[in-house]
């Protein structure tokens, strides 16, 4: 590959691990938690947070944005802020994640021969030690809170208020209130709770915009194609999916030796995220459905990512006739389309009226689709975009 056709010219900032220094779409909650932080810490009190949200709805990123933030923003009552994030994920059990707030105050315990309370002990002199303000952050916290977690409580509960403070936040994708005994609920009171709303198309768009400007090669990705791995990735509102999608993307076309992401760069690198159409699908599809999936890939063979339901309804007609088929009337192009968008092959956007909406087909790559289709229908190849 020339340098001059490299796309991902800081692929690292797309790995997951990456913290992005701004938060599209998410600037008042960032905003509203800095500030209800620095305000409890500033007063000397701890400031709890039950943090939930869908997958991929940014609740990791917002959090280890907002610790970094807060660590930043200076002492608050003459002490430091000291974050500490631990995944509970792998860690489930009190005395892991409890090794690992361990480390962060500067001790090492053997993990064995010491109860939880000795080790929180330990854990409040290592505290002592060092002044702060600690933001503990639990993230994948279900894990943990599923299986009677006494920590929760513990540590909520702690009260080193002139040695600074303990602030526990919790993340989950669900909510873990009923998991949580009455006292530590009690402390994730309304001001106490955050649950971010999913991504819509739009806010997913704008983060694909943004981390290509971090990661790709300026004028590397139109925004016709975020568009198109805004539609895959739909209602979930999922940026981790919308963020592998680009990055499969971008890496299809720099195989591929072109330097910009096309529509069929997308449709390629989303085969391997997920299943796609099998041959098998196609073999249940009707002589209707196979002509008009026909046309709709040989108009997409091209950049675009859509065609206009008018000029695949013309292509279709063009195709019919190399056939020597029959003419299709209006009404059953539509009956068919719609059959098509039921079976999940293609995708139909209007813009208003029927006539001029929009067809997409995110599956395969065209080209290929426009293969398997013409063995199955017998028709001769064409290089007709
Ligand atoms: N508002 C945003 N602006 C820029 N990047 C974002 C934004 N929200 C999420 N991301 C990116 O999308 C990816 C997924 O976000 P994140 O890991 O924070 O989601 P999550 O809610 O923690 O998901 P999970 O439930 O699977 O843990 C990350 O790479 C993150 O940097
Ligand atoms: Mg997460």
């Amino acid at each position: 590959m020339s340098p001059a056709s490299r796309i991902l010219v800081r692929e690292e900032t797309l790995d997951p691990s990456f913290v992005p220094p701004k938060l599209v779409r998410r600037e008042t909650e960032l905003a509203l938690l800095f500030r209800r932080f620095r305000e409890s810490l500033g007063k000397g009190l701890p400031h709890p947070l039950l943090l939930t949200g869908g997958i991929g709805s940014g609740k990791t990123a917002l959090v280890r944005r907002l610790a970094d933030d807060l660590e930043r923003g200076g002492r608050l009552r003459d002490l430091p802020v000291r974050p500490t994030y631990v995944n509970c994920w792998r860690r489930a059990s009190d005395r892991t994640v409890m090794l690992d707030l361990l480390r962060s105050v500067g001790v090492s315990l053997p993990d064995r021969g010491y109860g939880l309370s000795e080790m929180l002990d330990v854990f409040e002199q290592g505290v002592r030690r060092s002044p702060a303000h600690h933001l503990i952050l639990l993230d994948e916290a279900a894990a943990l809170v599923k299986q009677g977690t006494k920590l929760v409580y513990l540590l909520s509960r702690s009260r080193e208020v002139e040695l600074g403070s303990i602030s526990l936040v919790l993340v989950a994708a669900e909510d873990l209130l009923p998991y949580l005994d009455a006292a530590s609920r009690s402390s994730f009171g309304v001001t106490r709770r955050l649950a971010l709303a999913p991504y819509d198309r739009d806010a997913i768009e704008a983060i694909l915009a943004y981390r290509s400007e971090l990661a790709l090669r300026p004028g590397s990705v139109a925004p016709e194609i975020l568009g198109q791995i805004a539609r895959i990735v739909g209602r979930g509102g999922d940026a981790r999916f919308a963020l592998e999608l680009l990055a499969n993307a971008a890496h299809a076309a720099e195989e591929a030796g072109e330097g910009e992401i096309g529509a069929e760069h997308v449709r390629r690198g989303k085969g391997s995220l997920l299943p796609t159409v099998s041959e098998n699908q196609l073999e249940s599809l009707s002589t209707n459905q196979l002509g008009v999936l026909l046309a709709l890939s040989r108009s997409l063979k091209g950049k675009r990512s859509t065609v206009p339901s008018q000029r695949l309804r013309a292509n279709h007609a063009a195709l019919l006739e190399e056939l020597g088929g029959p003419a299709m009337s209006r009404t059953t192009f539509w009956r068919t389309l719609k059959e098509l968008e039921r079976d999940g092959l293609v995708s139909l956007e209007s813009a208003g009226s029927g006539e001029s909406s929009q067809v997409a087909m995110d599956e395969l790559p065209a080209s290929f689709l426009a293969t398997l289709l013409e063995e199955r229908l017998g028709v001769a190849r064409s290089g007709k975009g």
